[in-house]
């Protein structure tokens, strides 16, 4: 193995957590600094993890020691940190959305191309095995030629437990642009990318009230779309039909299923890493529960950060993000003209990711 990926994490709130425990443990990637507006959160994440210092935000993003600034800061901050990092000469990878706007996504994207630097994105839980080895079952012909697809994510929101939960309320949240990414961005690596849209959407209450933490019963404004409806056609001509509400109490439907001439699979959630795919094949009375087959095994978020050593664009990457990001904007356009929207990026599915844990590497 070479030179560890030297890693400054900015913005140490409720997901930071996973994301240094994920670190903790691969061997290929070496956390130097933390850092965050609110100093003493930086400071309790460093003390957790031997050798972590936690500086100002400035300063971590100069620090000469850290090749990529990992960007968890709340989607409104996201673009601003990212431009600041790019303009120190970092490679920066982000929690998602990759940029609270399209505009402001293509600004990081071409900053980072004109400075030479890479930019990755979360979600890398579809790298994981849930969504790699329904990728490979589609690639190796197991339902024959891709039809359809469904995607359903309903809960009642998500103020019921995050202690902060503004973000999700105001552009660049809502639950399209919070959970969408992981659907999308699956249904992207199964499917290829995304031609037009057509959508409808609907926004129930103006404030939601948070249900723990020291901020339990404040109201907060809800600015974006609640419930977010619409059908993706893909370059391929597969038709994906997307639901995703913070406006349901509950639901049965399975996160996502993909549709072809001979079978059918029903596809983990993309907000985790594992998971069972099932498939039924025509004929067949039962689904069967396919053996796990690609993917990161043992995989945590930040994963995504392994391909900055060796992939050219990362597989959790810009490209795919801003891909992602285009798709959630044009079905929001959609839904407010009433009309079928072109969605004018385009992306390669990444590359597959054969299965062994990263951690194992060495
Ligand atoms: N909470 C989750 O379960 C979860 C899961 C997956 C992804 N995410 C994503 O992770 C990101 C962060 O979410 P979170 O739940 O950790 O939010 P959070 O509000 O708990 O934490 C965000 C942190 O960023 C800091 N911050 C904000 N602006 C900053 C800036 N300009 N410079 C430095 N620090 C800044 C805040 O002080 C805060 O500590 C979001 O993009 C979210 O979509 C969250």
């Amino acid at each position: 193995m070479g030179q560890p990926l030297t890693v400054g994490i900015v913005g140490c709130g409720a997901i930071s957590a996973q994301y240094l425990k994920t670190i903790d443990r691969l061997p290929q990637v070496k956390l130097v600094a933390v850092a965050d507006l609110d100093t003493e959160r930086a400071r309790a994440a460093a003390a957790e993890y031997e050798g972590v210092e936690a500086l100002g935000v400035a300063e971590l993003i100069a620090d000469p020691r850290i090749r990529v600034v990992l960007n968890l800061t709340i989607p409104a901050a996201h673009a601003d940190v990212a431009l600041q990092a790019i303009a120190a000469g970092k490679d920066v990878y982000c929690e998602k959305p990759l940029a609270a706007t399209g505009e402001d996504a293509r600004r990081v994207l071409d900053a980072a191309r004109a400075a030479g630097v890479r930019v990755g994105c979360a979600p890398d839980t579809v790298l994981g095995t849930g969504t790699q080895t329904a990728r490979a079952a589609i690639d190796d012909g197991l339902i024959g030629r891709p039809i359809a697809a469904t995607a359903t994510m309903m809960t009642p929101g998500h103020e019921r437990w995050h202690p902060n939960p503004d973000f999700y309320y105001v552009p660049g949240g809502g639950p399209l642009l919070d959970m969408g990414p992981y659907y999308i961005s699956s249904l992207v690596t199964m499917l290829g990318p995304v031609r037009s849209v057509i959508g409808a959407a609907s926004r129930t209450r103006s404030k939601r009230t948070i249900g723990s933490g020291p901020r339990q019963g404040e109201e907060i404004p809800v600015t974006v779309d609640t419930h977010v409806t619409g059908v993706l056609v893909h370059e391929s001509g597969v038709l994906s039909t997307l639901v995703m509400s913070f406006d349901a109490v509950a639901t049965r439907a399975p996160n996502i299923e993909v549709h072809g001439e001979r079978g059918s699979l029903v596809v983990p959630d993309p907000n985790r890493f594992d998971g069972s795919v099932l498939l039924t094949k025509l004929g067949d009375g039962e689904a069967r529960e396919l053996p796990v087959s690609a993917g990161y095994t043992e995989a945590g978020r930040g994963v995504g950060l392994i391909d900055f050593l060796s992939e050219p664009e990362p597989r959790a990457g810009g490209t795919m993000a801003f891909h992602v990001l285009d798709v959630m904007e044009s079905l929001l356009a959609s839904a407010h003209s009433g009309r079928s929207v072109d969605v004018e990026s385009t992306c390669e599915r990444p590359a597959p990711v054969a299965f062994h844990d990263p951690a194992a590497q060495g």
